[in-house]
């Protein structure tokens, strides 16, 4: 079992790491803590030292009166060091290399995996400021995880929530798992889209789809995390947007069609993900149809232009990934089929008719077919976990030619 440094900073979120720390020994493993002045005024440092029945490192040597610690001697032995919660101020301190605490020394000397849970209210952790922070820590090998959306101490509703221990953990358990991190996808620019396209039909209604964008947003931080280079191209996705991820806008499947054609040239692996329109009104009328001018209307629809198709035609050495979202027991072969006639390497299923799985909740319950004969149906699990599994097999594929459904 692992040797872990908790460093905790000020914030009321601090009194969570308590449950952290308690979670981590039910674990097995070592948990020494280090505090910032400011974490000390949320909670005393004498209850991270019963919990964790050690000393509770809190001055730097020679930074007051009281005896302080060195932190290469903190560090010794450690795994692993985990900030949580991390302030604003820490980050910032620890993305420009600052030491002028015991925990930032720590830190900066430390020579393991790092991981970060940010806590902070909705404006600081949308700041640009922070938002740079972030992404440089992450350029540094940290893993972030990404706090929740909720209602914060300030009565704000917004992103800035620390995660939940258990999340933590498991971040924790999977950067020890992997020291360093996985960083396997450095140096490739991954294409996904996401979200779905709405059609006009004037100037205030459309036909639009219920995807929400929570799959595309997951593959696209697992992407990020791994250490690609990540374009998002989004059609109406009301989720935040994270740091470290390019995104550009494409509300209707023209404009889908034309942004991915742009970005696709420069893409190693594309990855479909967007419930692109099939059909949208031939014309959309001018203003607002007005229904006192007839009990019935007919909106005549054209068939779209289907980008997948069009991009896996001109592709070079991309490697290509499609959705399907099918409803029913037939729904695989219907993917299957897609593959084929889509001549992509992957296809990810997903049965629209399972409670839960697909659309707007957090998990999903995928088949992954391909790439060549592979087919692995996935039990029900998160959705950040699908786009992990979504890109060790799409990851498999890089550098592998255009290997088409062969
Ligand atoms: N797709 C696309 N452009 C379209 C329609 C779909 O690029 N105009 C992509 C989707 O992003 C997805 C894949 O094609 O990756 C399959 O989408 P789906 O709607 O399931 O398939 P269709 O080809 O539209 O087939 P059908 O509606 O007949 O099931």
């Amino acid at each position: 079992m692992a040797e872990i440094l908790l460093g905790v900073t000020g914030g009321v979120a601090a009194y969570k790491s308590l449950d952290v720390l308690r979670i981590l020994q039910r674990q097995g493993h070592g948990v020494s803590v280090v505090m910032t002045h400011t974490a000390e005024r949320f909670v005393g440092s004498a209850s991270f030292a019963a919990l964790s029945g050690r000393e509770v490192g809190t001055h730097l040597f020679g930074d007051s009166d009281q005896p302080g610690y060195h932190h290469l001697d903190v560090n010794d032995g450690k795994d692993l060091m985990l900030v949580a919660p991390a302030s604003a101020n820490t980050i910032s301190q620890m993305a420009s290399g600052g030491a002028t605490s015991l925990l930032t020394s720590c830190y900066l000397a430390f020579r393991g995996p790092v991981v970060v849970a940010p806590a902070m209210n909705t404006s600081m952790w949308l700041h640009p400021a922070t938002a740079r922070n972030i992404e440089t820590l992450r350029r540094d090998g940290a893993h972030i995880i990404e706090p929740e959306s909720g209602l914060l101490a300030d009565g704000a509703v917004g992103p800035g929530r620390l995660a939940e221990p258990a999340a933590i953990v498991a971040a924790v358990e999977t950067a020890l798992g992997a020291p360093g991190g996985v960083r396997d996808m450095e140096g490739l620019s991954v294409l996904i889209s996401a979200g779905g396209t709405r059609e006009p039909i004037d100037a205030v209604r459309y036909v639009g789809n219920r995807s929400s964008g929570r799959m595309g947003w997951a593959l696209a931080a697992a992407a990020r995390d791994r250490g690609a280079e990540v374009t998002m191209v989004q059609a109406n996705v009301d989720l935040p947007r994270e740091a470290g991820i390019r995104y550009v806008d494409a509300p209707t499947a023209a404009a889908m069609r034309d942004a991915c054609r742009a970005e696709f040239p420069a893409c190693d692996v594309l990855i479909m993900c967007a419930a692109v329109a099939d059909y949208r009104p031939v014309a959309a009328a001018d203003g607002k149809l007005d229904k006192s001018r007839a009990d019935a209307i007919t909106v005549e629809m054209e068939r779209t232009t289907d980008v997948l198709a069009e991009l896996s035609a001109m592709r070079g050495g991309q490697v290509l990934v499609g959705f399907a979202a099918e409803h029913g027991p037939e729904g695989l072969d219907r993917a299957r089929a897609k593959r084929v006639r889509k001549a992509v390497d992957i296809v990810v299923h997903n049965d629209a008719a399972v409670p839960g799985a697909a659309f707007e909740g957090p998990e999903n319950v995928i088949t992954i077919i391909g790439p060549g004969d592979d087919e692995a149906s996935l039990p029900r699990m998160t959705k950040r976990e699908c786009a992990e599994h979504i890109l060790d097999a799409a990851r498999s594929l890089v550098g592998a030619g255009p290997v088409g459904t062969s």
